[in-house]
Parts: C-alpha cells; sequence; structure tokens
C-alpha cells in the first residue's frame, strides 16, 4: 500500500529541529519583566503562587489517554478485524503521512527542470556538433531532455492522494486516533484555559476522518453542551468509521454507505442534537460554527489554491476560532504558515467584518514568521498513551495555528510563546522565546538577577506555554554586566 521505503527515514525528520541553539541571539538578550500580578490565577493570591509557581501562561502537558468510551469502541471493532497486516500496515501509514508533503506547484516544478539543466550541461558540456546531421542532432537533444526528465522525477516529491477505502479507514485508526486526538486535546485545553467564557455549542471539522476533532472537543468541553456538530469527509469510508466509533463500536447500516448521513437525537447514544456527515463542503457560508477544525487535512488537497480556498471557507464558518493542525515537519509547517498569512492578509485589508481575526496560538504576533527564514519548522510536542497496551509513552509533533474572529481584546497582554524546550540548570533557567515583535529571543532567569517567584514561574515553564514577561532591550552598558554575570553563572 505505502511504499517501506518511509521508514527508515523516520529519523531524520527529528534531526534539524534539534538544532534549537542557531536561531536564538545569545549576543544580545532581552531584559525581562515579569508580568506576576497578571501572571497568577485569577482567584488566587499572589502569595499562593510563591510555592508553585504556576501561572496562567501554563497549560496542560499531561499524558493524554483516549476517553474510556472510545477506547472501548475501538477495541470492539478491532476485535473483528481479520486483516492480520493492520499493525505493519499501519506503521507505513503513519511514517508516509509524517512524510507527506504539499504537492509541487507547476512553478516549482519548472524551476527544478531549469536547476537541472542547468547541472546537466555544466557536467557535460556539449560537443562540437557542427559536423552531425539535422537528425542526430535531434536524438542527442531528445536523449537529453529524457535524462532531464529522468533526473527531474528521481528528485522531486510525488505527490499522490491516499484513498481511504475501508482498509485504509482501519489502517488509520490504528496509526493516528491515540495522536490526533492527543494534539486536538492539547491545543482545546489552551483555549479552555485562556478563555474560560468560550463554551462551543457548534463544532464543524473538515477533513474529519475518524472523529478526532469531535472527541477532544466532547473531553474539554463536554458533549451535553454541543447542539449540532457537521463533519465533512470526502471519504465515505472514513464517515462510516466515524460513526461506528460513535455508537460504540457498532457499524452503521451499510444502506447509509452511499448517502450522507444524518442522526438526531434519537439513534445517536449521545446528547448531541444534531450531528452530520457530509461528503463535500456545504455551497453556502450562511450558518456559522462556534469552534471550526481542520486537523491533519490540509496536505490531503491536491493544490495551493484549493488549500486557500478551503482556509477561506472554513474561516467564514467560523463565529468563534478556527483551528488547524498538522504533524510537526518543516513541509506542515509551511503549509499552516501558508494559510496564517493568507488569512491575516484578508482580515487586515477587508471591511468584511466577518473577516476579521487575529492570531489567538501559537504566535503571539501578526509577523512573518521567524522560523521561516530558516530550516527548523515551528513545532510543539504531545505526550500519549498508545493504543496498543504495554506499549511506552509516546510523543506527537505538531505544528498548529488557532485564529479567533474579532479585535485582539486589550487585556490580551502577548506573552511571549515558548518555542523550545525550557533548559533548567541548578542556578539559572534558559527560556527560548518567540515574541510579540515577532522575534526568536532568549532569556536567561537567574537566581542572583531574578526573584525566587520568577525563577519559580520558569522552572515551571514549558516547552508550547505562554512565559508572563515583558521584554525589553537593555543599553549597552547593563549588555555588559549582562554578559559578565552570564560568565558567573
Ligand atoms: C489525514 S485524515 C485526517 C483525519 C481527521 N482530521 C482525524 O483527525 O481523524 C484526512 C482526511 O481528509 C479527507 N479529505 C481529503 N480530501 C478531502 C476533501 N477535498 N474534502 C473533504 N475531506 C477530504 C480524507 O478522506 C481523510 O479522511
Amino acid at each position: 500500500m505505502f511504499s517501506p521505503r518511509y521508514l527508515h527515514m523516520q529519523s531524520r525528520i527529528y534531526v534539524s529541529s534539534k538544532n534549537f541553539n542557531s536561531s536564538f541571539s545569545t549576543s544580545s538578550r532581552p531584559i525581562a519583566k515579569f508580568d506576576v500580578s497578571n501572571g497568577k490565577d485569577s482567584d488566587s493570591q499572589t502569595s499562593e503562587l510563591n510555592p508553585k509557581g504556576k501561572h496562567l501562561g501554563v497549560f496542560s502537558h499531561s499524558t493524554v489517554k483516549l476517553p474510556e468510551q472510545l477506547k472501548k469502541a475501538v477495541d470492539k471493532i478491532l476485535s473483528s478485524c481479520t486483516d492480520t497486516n493492520l499493525s505493519q500496515n499501519a506503521e507505513i501509514l503513519k511514517n508516509h503521512l509524517i512524510f507527506k508533503k504539499p504537492p509541487l506547484t507547476e512553478t516549482k516544478l519548472q524551476e527544478i527542470k531549469v536547476r537541472f539543466t542547468e547541472k546537466l550541461s555544466a557536467a557535460h558540456p556539449s560537443p562540437d556538433n557542427s559536423f552531425l546531421s539535422a537528425e542526430d542532432e535531434k536524438k542527442i537533444q531528445n536523449t537529453l531532455k529524457s535524462k532531464i526528465q529522468k533526473v527531474v522525477s528521481q528528485n522531486t516529491y510525488r505527490w499522490k492522494p491516499v484513498i481511504y477505502n475501508e482498509a485504509v479507514a482501519l489502517t488509520y485508526l490504528v496509526a493516528r486516533i491515540a495522536p490526533e486526538y492527543a494534539t486536538l486535546y492539547q491545543i482545546f485545553q489552551e483555549i479552555c484555559s485562556r478563555d474560560q467564557n468560550f463554551q462551543p455549542q457548534t463544532l464543524f471539522d473538515f477533513g474529519s476522518g475518524i472523529g478526532s476533532a469531535l472527541w477532544s472537543a466532547k473531553s474539554c468541553w463536554g458533549d451535553k453542551k454541543f447542539k449540532e456538530v457537521f463533519c465533512v469527509d470526502s471519504s465515505v469510508d472514513m464517515n462510516n468509521l466515524a460513526l461506528a466509533l460513535i455508537q460504540g463500536g457498532v457499524w452503521p447500516n451499510k444502506a447509509s454507505d452511499f448517502n450522507p448521513i444524518d442522526l438526531d437525537e434519537k439513534e445517536f447514544s449521545s446528547t448531541i442534537k444534531g450531528l452530520y456527515f457530509r461528503q463535500f463542503m456545504p455551497a453556502s457560508s450562511a450558518v456559522k460554527y462556534d469552534l471550526v477544525v481542520c486537523a491533519h487535512s490540509l496536505l490531503e488537497l491536491p493544490s495551493a489554491e484549493l488549500r486557500l480556498q478551503i482556509a477561506l471557507s472554513l474561516w467564514r464558518k467560523s463565529q468563534g476560532y478556527l483551528v488547524f493542525v498538522e504533524h510537526g515537519s518543516r513541509a506542515a509547517f509551511e503549509v499552516i504558515m501558508e494559510v496564517r498569512d493568507f488569512l491575516l492578509s484578508l482580515s487586515e485589508g477587508n471591511k468584511e467584518s466577518n473577516l476579521q481575526g487575529y492570531v489567538f496560538a501559537p504566535c503571539p504576533n501578526k509577523t512573518r514568521c521567524p522560523r521561516l527564514a530558516e530550516t527548523t519548522p515551528c513545532n510543539f510536542e504531545v505526550k500519549y498513551e498508545p493504543l496498543q497496551i504495554n506499549q511506552r509513552i509516546q510523543k506527537e509533533r505538531y505544528s498548529y495555528l488557532v485564529l479567533k474572529k474579532g479585535q485582539r481584546p486589550d487585556e490580551d497582554l502577548q506573552w511571549p510563546r515558548v518555542v523550545r524546550p525550557v533548559l533548567v540548570r541548578s542556578g539559572h533557567v534558559i527560556c527560548r522565546l518567540c515574541t510579540q515583535e515577532g522575534k526568536l529571543e532568549e532569556i536567561v532567569i537567574t537566581r542572583a538577577k531574578n526573584s525566587k517567584l520568577e525563577n519559580l514561574m520558569a522552572r515551571r515553564t514549558k516547552w508550547g506555554d505562554l512565559l508572563p514577561v515583558q521584554l525589553s532591550r537593555p543599553d549597552t552598558t547593563e549588555l555588559e554586566c549582562t554578559l559578565e554575570d552570564e560568565k558567573n553563572l
């Protein structure tokens, strides 16, 4: 089904992302002034912050487990599955998806062709052809052309759609349910924690697959609160599998295979009033949803035009949050940034209030992402319990984007995002941050220069959290002192 050559490539993806220090300037670190009054829990006293150092920028990083109800449904479905190669195929599919890239654009393909032609001509300068007949010269030209074509096709990524039939849908379930549920759960937890008044009643999920978004949203906000859940997935088999999971592992009536599935309260054991599965996006964007999700589906689309078209439709459909998430690879990160910049440009230059919004997470800014100028993607990590029992806890890397409709509220202080693991040393803590100004900065919190509370706050902060600080540049005399202090760390 998928070429096993992807298997041995798995470790390569993490190599560049471990190259943490390259982009964080250490020669002129900014000064961090802790926002202690804003960094405390709203209902706790500053003094209560001291023992724990937990602040409002810290989000949940505990290992995510599938809900019992979902786990039981998965077990039931898999217990009746006769495919003995399921685990092996799941591993192959997982790696295929990790290394998936968007299809090359025609312009990019032409650029590659020109590059290879130039390389080949430089390596084999054409001999004097003046004595050749026109026919022989044509033959040589054709040989060269087919050689170029071969080299180009060997050296370019060939995007192919994954056909999610019943077998692939089951393979996908084994390979991806645990990490995808965990990723969305972690992202939704951040929304819950930063916007406690947000209680979504309607959810729209594009490329809904096995329904991870619905399950994660149910876990974060409670299923009793959802009045409508609208899932769009072009694969009937994916829709059926998602429905089977919701029904506790019972496959839907095969008659529904060829029809869009509508469920009402009677048919669905949960309390969601309207649950819809469709194969196509609704033509109108008149109906709006509180939470709109597009998880691991952008790279499934065959062109950049379609990606942006879908992104715009989803933005129009949203009246609260719009969430994009992809695997934490460079290619996936770039696709997320493409969508971010496109939607932000529409939001900025458009009078239509329905298009206005801002980046809620992870960026504390609307500038061009500083990571686009280098090779490391901006990604985060979630720990999850794998589907197979007795397997150790796993980690999934992901890139994501949460946009929110409307204007950024004044109380949003745009604290910097911690974009790499926090380095906790005996006398100091190093935090690598992406700032409100769209810069990558490194700050050092020391016992000598910072209070006990500030040290605790820094120690409690993890990769992916917000650090409640305001940054400013030291003047040069202060900088000399800082560097001198650092030698003594
Ligand atoms: C990698 S899966 C993501 C699954 C899902 N988000 C989840 O978390 O379970 C991508 C899904 O996108 C669907 N898909 C691909 N192209 C689509 C399109 N044009 N419209 C709707 N769904 C599409 C596929 O059928 C597949 O189920």
